[in-house]
């Protein structure tokens, strides 16, 4: 079966677009954002949602160690899979498109493929990483790492939150702790369809990216210890202020992007004061410091100017400082060919395409460190995300589902 012969094939919209909107519901806040926090009580509901419709769909669910959950329709052919999917997890405030999009239109080609008994050369899987987004336990991309083998899984069930919870108990009380080891299937592709989460697509009347880089990601925890005093009778020259330096460390934070330059971003997600009162000099802060660059010669540089900053700023303000990176992730290429064949499909459907990079972390960049890669984008509102009011017109995230259904389609001929 050549792609060629389906080319006509067309995703069931309303199906997509109401599973986006009934999994959109599940961790929703008053406000419309999304609360679904890996291994949550919503995460474990989002999950068994997806579940039912693989199993309805006659996908084969596996689930592995680090919960990472995997639909796979067979094919005759005993050859690699082709793999497409992305995540359930949200932050906190989150948007409904952000991870699901790219999970339910994967699950979409696998049901479309079925309604027109389509046979695929190479087995098609639909994955669903855990713990993308990184907000309850760090690192982010946490799932898909483990899965390329960057981190193992007894050390990421082990991580701690700073909920008290651990990544593995939580898995376990919500039933997604598997026994599939991690990375035993090794795809012979990958492709994730993702909300851009950026201003470029729309500014420039795009409707779909062929993501070809993704940029490098460094995140930091900074923990300062100083004594508590009175806020009215203690001199400046006596303090030990560690609400002082966390706020100074992220001025410092924004002052490097500024002096860097537009290709280096900056941001403080996090500050913590204790007491937390208002008539009292804070004893104790802790901060989060996020810096990324798609050079990582830069980033690198970034990361030297802040330690520096915050290790002189310690000093000087006689406070005890600590600091652990929380994530670390180089700039990534993805695969030229795959990155050619989006593109080209996506010109075949009429579509005005455009290659681009990545400015958000996503799973893909860690699956391209097992197989060939790349990533699809369709616009946002406004370019924006993390946010309630994120949003990608349905006619936008139908164009992009159908661009991943031809993708899969090409990539799964096999040797058929
Ligand atoms: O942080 C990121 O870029 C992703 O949303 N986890
Ligand atoms: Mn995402
Ligand atoms: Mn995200």
């Amino acid at each position: 079966m050549s792609s060629t012969a389906h080319s006509k094939l067309k995703i069931n919209a309303g199906r997509l677009l109401s599973r986006l909107d009934e999994l959109g519901r599940v961790g929703a806040r008053g406000d419309g954002g999304l609360h679904r926090l890996a291994a949550s009580d919503a995460d474990r509901d989002g999950r068994g949602l997806l579940a039912d419709w693989m199993r309805a769909a006659g996908l084969e669910v596996r689930v592995d160690e680090i919960g990472n959950m995997f639909g796979i329709r067979a094919a005759a052919a005993d050859l690699p899979a082709v793999m497409s999917g992305s995540h359930i997890d949200t932050v906190s405030g989150g948007g409904k498109y952000d991870g699901s999009y790219g999970v339910l239109a994967a699950l979409e080609s696998a049901e479309t493929l079925n309604d027109a008994d389509v046979a695929t050369g190479r087995p098609f899987i639909v994955a669903c990483f855990t713990n993308e987004e990184g907000v309850r336990y760090q690192p982010d991309m946490m799932g898909s790492l483990v899965y390329a083998g960057g981190l193992s899984a007894a050390d990421a069930l082990a991580t701690k939150s700073e909920d008290g919870t651990t990544l593995g108990r939580e898995l376990e009380r919500i039933g997604y702790a598997g026994d599939m080891v991690c990375g035993s299937i090794v795809p012979s592709a990958f492709v994730e369809l993702h909300i851009e989460q950026g201003p470029v697509l729309e500014r420039e009347a795009t409707v779909i990216g062929a993501v070809e880089t993704l940029q490098g990601i460094s995140w930091t925890e900074f923990k300062l210890s100083g004594q508590a005093n009175h806020a009215g009778t203690t001199p400046m020259a006596l303090r030990r202020d560690a609400g002082y330096c966390a706020a100074a460390i992220a001025v410092e934070a924004r002052r490097i992007a500024d002096e860097i330059g537009p290709s280096q971003v900056a941001t403080v997600g996090v500050m913590e004061l204790e007491p937390g009162s208002i008539n009292v000099v804070p004893s104790a802060a802790r901060l989060t410091v996020d810096l990324r660059n798609a050079s990582n010669k830069a980033l690198v540089r970034a990361e030297e100017m802040l330690d520096r900053f915050a290790r002189d700023l310690a000093a000087r303000e006689n406070v005890e400082l600590t600091s652990r990176r929380l994530a670390r992730f180089d700039p990534v290429s993805f695969d030229d060919v795959i990155v050619a064949i989006i593109e080209n499909t996506a010109t075949g459907l009429g579509h005005a395409v455009r290659r681009m990079t990545s400015g958000a972390g996503h799973d893909a960049q860690m699956m391209a460190r097992i197989c060939p890669t790349a990533m699809i984008f369709v616009p946002s509102r406004d370019g924006i995300s993390h946010n309630p009011a994120e949003h990608t017109d349905d006619q936008h995230l139908v164009d992009g589902a159908n661009v991943l259904l031809q993708t899969v389609l090409n990539l799964s001929a096999g040797g058929a």
